[in-house]
């Protein structure tokens, strides 16, 4: 039994889960598996480095196997050149996140290309409502990699996120490396989960082995928010974003000093980090991975890992049982809904299911947000309304 939701019949996909567009670590092999295992891959291209696109952007178009793949791109970084280039290979999706998507909008759009723009904040979010977005993905600070460095946790943040999108499907990301985490996502009303950290501890990945190594060894404690590692290695973050990463010795060096690193702009620290580098004694990048990391503790393909995921989904939502009947008389109009008595756990988000939600073909369809719109803008929507009651 597969998990229906706005998210996989907007992409057509089996699973409500995508994968996290990882500048550098999500390749093309990577992309390419998780959207033949069901989800949808997403090529983490960052900046836009021309070379690092042409290398991997064939390999998630080729190595897809038909199905929807997309790209994500750092909008504070890149130029709508490299946009255009990555068009030209025709992905179902392009993602953007961190700075200003607007200067990239029209071209994404002329091009039929579906639009996912990755929220840290309300404001964020307000703005991605506003240039149109077909998918809001609303990331927590638990998150691996960049994120708002005034952020909210992903359970209080992505529902509000769900209320104010509606009826855009929204993603939760941060801190989700389990089929638990990606039914709560859909608890919280969203239409699906994507994942960064746990894809990163992977087959496919392109990520160091060591890399791989610490974040199945790692435990959440040891992650930790910081602007030390993108000053001392030099890259030109915005202030307004931080990154989680495991511990670090220039991170213990510089804790707390940031203003001070970045004033003396400092040469001789970016010195020492190149050095260390060189050396071997630090890693040449610093090794980003969320909360959720005491959750990982293999190295699967990434194709077993989604369907891992969805069945441990759909098993924490409980059995699904067949629906139920129920008539309601409402200013004589006598009204016929079909519910499902597993979606229980659901019920509590308020609504979003609605009378033309059905089970078919062994799918079983969950709230997507729209329900929730209607209760916020005209009043409490009864339950029988939205379908759940039992
Ligand atoms: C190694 C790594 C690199 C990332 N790079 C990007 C990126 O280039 N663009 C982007 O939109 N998000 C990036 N992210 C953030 C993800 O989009 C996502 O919000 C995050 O991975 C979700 O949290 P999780 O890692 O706990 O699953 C990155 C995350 C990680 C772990």
């Amino acid at each position: 039994m597969a998990l229906s939701t706005s998210f996989t019949e907007l992409f057509d996909v089996e699973h409500p889960i995508a994968l996290a567009p990882m500048g550098g670590s999500a390749g093309g092999a990577l992309t390419a598996a998780v959207s033949r295992g069901g989800g949808l891959g997403l090529l983490g291209s960052g900046n836009g480095d021309r070379d690092w696109l042409a290398r991997e952007l064939p390999v998630a178009a080729d190595e897809s196997a038909g199905r929807p793949w997309g790209i994500g791109f750092q909008a504070w970084a890149i130029d709508d050149g490299v946009v255009a280039r990555a068009l030209e290979h025709d992905p179902a999706a392009v993602m953007l996140s961190f700075g200003d998507p607007g200067p990239f909008v029209e071209r994404i759009r002329t091009a039929g290309t579906t639009l996912i723009l990755q929220v840290t904040d309300l404001e964020e979010a307000r703005r991605a409502v506003d240039l149109g977005a077909d998918v809001i993905v609303a990331q927590g600070t638990e998150a691996g990699g960049h994120g708002a460095r005034q952020g909210r946790s992903t359970l209080p943040f992505v529902p509000v996120v769900v209320d104010l999108a509606a009826p855009v499907p929204v993603l939760a990301a941060g801190g989700i490396a389990d089929g638990r985490g990606v039914a709560a996502a859909l608890a919280l009303g969203a239409a699906g989960a994507l994942l960064g950290t746990r894809f990163q501890a992977t087959a496919e990945a392109l990520v160091a082995p060591a890399t791989a190594q610490a974040i199945v060894d790692g435990g959440g404690e040891s992650t930790e928010r910081n602007r030390v590692l993108d000053i001392a290695r030099g890259a030109r973050w915005p202030a307004q974003y931080t990154a989680r990463t495991l511990g670090h010795p220039f991170l213990d060096a510089w804790r707390g000093r940031e203003d001070e690193l970045e004033r003396s702009a400092t040469l001789p620290a970016q010195q020492a980090y190149q050095d260390a580098v060189a050396r071997g004694t630090i890693p040449p990048l610093p090794q980003w991975a969320g909360e959720g990391i005491d959750l990982i503790n293999d190295l699967p393909s990434a194709a077993d890992l989604v369907a891992t995921l969805a069945t441990q989904a759909e098993a924490a939502l409980g059995p699904q049982r067949p629906p139920r009947t129920t008539d309601t008389y409402t200013r004589g109009v006598t009204s016929r809904f079909r519910w499902w008595p597993a979606a229980r756990p659901l019920r509590s988000t308020g609504g979003g299911g609605r009378s033309d939600r059905r089970s078919s073909g062994g799918r079983v369809k969950l709230p997507t947000g729209a329900g929730r719109l209607r209760s916020r803008r005209r009043g409490p929507v009864p339950a029988f309304r939205a379908g759940w009651r039992s």
